[in-house]
């Protein structure tokens, strides 16, 4: 049972913006991203296609992106963007605390639990999500459910132990498939593989996160419950929504 509280939509601080494309959102709500974060800061910085708006954003800004100590990245794509602006990726385990964590998400409810992981960086996201003290998601109007499991739950699994693990999503209704590229198992920047699985409802989504990291052979489970967001920039064709949690 979820003791958390929902939360509260506080403002809505772009223009109307009617017909713009789910890029065009993601553009927006990746440039608004950038009012939290302070100039001489190390920030956090997640992966996927609205932080790539981000780091673009970022990029337009050479006075903020000059002032920046470092980042701290949750994958090589993500570190790859950030080398090309000249931004220091330093070392997550040379950092005590960051200030913010931006990052996307796959879906998030209405308590900021999130699921995550469709960019197969979820080990390394939740790693640097737990240094913050402010998690910001960034997402588009289509990632905001009632409830956590329409998207397939992306998990990071020891390659052995797949089998395993199919059998286990089995049993409490998921459908799991390995997650291939190019008709092989797709391996993460750890190494490992992804099972993404199918016909989940998340009700209780620390529970359930508890429940599959404790899994062996389980690296990382893609719910965001201890590591949810603290307020989420979501673009809407209205505008981007702040809603804090
Ligand atoms: C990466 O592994 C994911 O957690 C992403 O944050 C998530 O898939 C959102 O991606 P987009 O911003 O590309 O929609």
């Amino acid at each position: 049972m979820s003791t958390q509280t929902p939360n509260s939509t506080k403002a809505t601080s772009s223009p109307k913006s009617t017909s713009l494309s789910q890029d065009e959102l993601k553009a927006l709500v990746g440039a608004q991203a950038l009012k939290y974060v302070k100039p001489g800061d190390i920030i956090g910085v997640g992966t996927g296609s609205t932080v790539n708006h981000f780091i673009k954003a970022l990029g337009a800004d050479q006075a903020l992106c000059k002032s920046l100590k470092g980042a701290v990245s949750s994958s090589q794509a993500t570190t790859a963007l950030l080398n090309n602006l000249g931004v220091p990726v330093l070392e997550t385990s040379s950092v005590d605390s960051l200030s913010i964590y931006i990052d996307g998400a796959d879906e998030i409810d209405h308590f900021g639990c999130m699921i995550k992981g469709g960019g197969a960086a979820l080990t390394r996201e939740k790693i640097v999500a737990s240094l913050a003290k402010t998690f910001i998601c960034i997402a588009d109007e289509s990632k905001l459910v009632q409830t956590l499991g329409q998207f397939p739950l992306p998990v990071e699994i020891i390659p052995m132990a797949a089998s395993q693990l199919i059998r286990s999503f089995s049993a409490i209704g998921g459908s799991a498939k390995l997650r291939l590229n190019n008709n092989q198992p797709l391996v993460t920047d750890n190494g490992q593989f992804i099972l993404d699985v199918h016909g989940l409802q998340i009700k209780d989504p620390k529970a359930f996160e508890s429940m599959v990291s404790q899994w062996a052979g389980v690296v990382t489970v893609g719910v965001f419950a201890f590591q949810k967001a603290s307020l989420c920039l979501l673009a809407t064709t209205e505008g981007v929504k702040t809603i804090e949690f």
